[in-house]
């Protein structure tokens, strides 16, 4: 009989899938790592979520993936009312669009809800306290997204496409000997394809709503960060080791933001290493210096 050999996987049933900041990082992930599902991916320019959605949405959905976002961290020290807007607003409309379709949500936020004094990993039970306005916003979008929706906590995010630091290292490093870099913060250097691969197992496996933190394996500095995307990449620039206090940008930042799950069961991300080689893969940067 033909169905005793049908692929559990293929036999599932496509689900419909809406996709908020479609044309984002994480957005473009998402689309890859849910393709074999129904998608209607929606750029700013479709819905702009700080207005509700009126008639842009239409029919039923079985999921809403929310990774629109303001993510202009020192932008938002300047107007904070306009990334309130969309991160807080925004996330207050899709969370109730999501609910009067009876669709699951994802909504994604940030190791930028945590002041870093902790000095060892982050867990979903450690309590927030934002040091910027952009990681105010995001602890607020949290409570919007409301307690059915999984909030996944995230850091440092890359991938071969839109502005991430990865794609600004290989630029600078084409055209400079030496790039000053901070390294008195540390994260976990997270790949956009990981975590959507990750939020596909949370979702697939339906485990328990709320927050999850998901990201990378290991953790390390923005300047030894930088090293590692050189040496990878095979270029010569040196990586000048600076203080936060030194670049002085307007927004604060955790000067340690490593985020681990101690839920059970929770998706368990490659290390960032891992990372940036799959990234420097789909940018089909040369192996040769790896
Ligand atoms: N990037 C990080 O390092 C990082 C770290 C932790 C958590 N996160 C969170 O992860 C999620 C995804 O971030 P990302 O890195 O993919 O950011 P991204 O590349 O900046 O993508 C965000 C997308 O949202 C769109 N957008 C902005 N305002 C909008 C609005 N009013 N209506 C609809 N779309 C709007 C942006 O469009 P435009 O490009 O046209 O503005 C962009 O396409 C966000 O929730 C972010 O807060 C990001």
């Amino acid at each position: 009989m033909e169905h005793e050999h049908a692929d559990p996987v293929s036999a599932r049933r496509r689900r419909r899938v809406l996709i908020t900041g479609a044309g984002g990082q994480l957005g473009r992930a998402l689309q890859e790592a849910f393709a074999d599902d129904d998608l209607v991916p929606l750029t700013r320019e479709e819905w702009d979520v700080s207005m509700p959605p009126g008639d842009v949405v239409r029919g039923d959905f079985d999921l809403v993936l929310h990774s629109a976002a303001w993510t202009d961290v020192d932008g938002a020290e300047a107007d904070p009312q306009g990334a309130a807007a969309v991160n807080v607003g925004g996330t207050a409309h899709v969370a109730s669009l999501a609910r009067s379709l009876g669709a699951p949500l994802v909504a994604f936020s940030t190791d930028y809800v945590f002041d870093g004094r902790k000095g060892e990993p982050y867990r979903e039970s450690d309590g927030p306290s934002p040091l910027s306005a952009y990681g105010r916003t995001k602890l607020h979008a949290e409570a919007a997204a409301g307690p059915d929706a999984w909030v996944v906590r995230t850091s440092w995010l890359f991938g071969p496409t839109g502005h991430n630091f990865v794609r600004t290292m290989l630029r600078l490093g084409a055209e400079r000997d030496e790039v000053a870099v901070v390294d008195d913060q540390r994260g976990c250097p997270t790949y956009v394809g990981h975590l959507a691969t990750a939020v596909r197992g949370l979702v697939d496996e339906d485990l328990p709503r709320g927050t999850w933190h998901l990201a990378a394996a290991g953790d390390c500095t923005w300047a030894d960060f930088a090293e590692a995307i050189f040496e990878e990449a095979g270029l010569a620039t040196r990586v000048r080791r600076v203080t936060t206090e030194e670049l002085g940008r307007p927004a604060p930042r955790p000067a340690y933001g490593a985020l681990r799950s101690e839920r059970p069961g929770a998706p368990v991300l490659p290390h960032w290493r891992d990372g940036l080689r799959d990234c420097l893969e789909a940018l089909e940067v040369p192996a040769s210096g790896r």
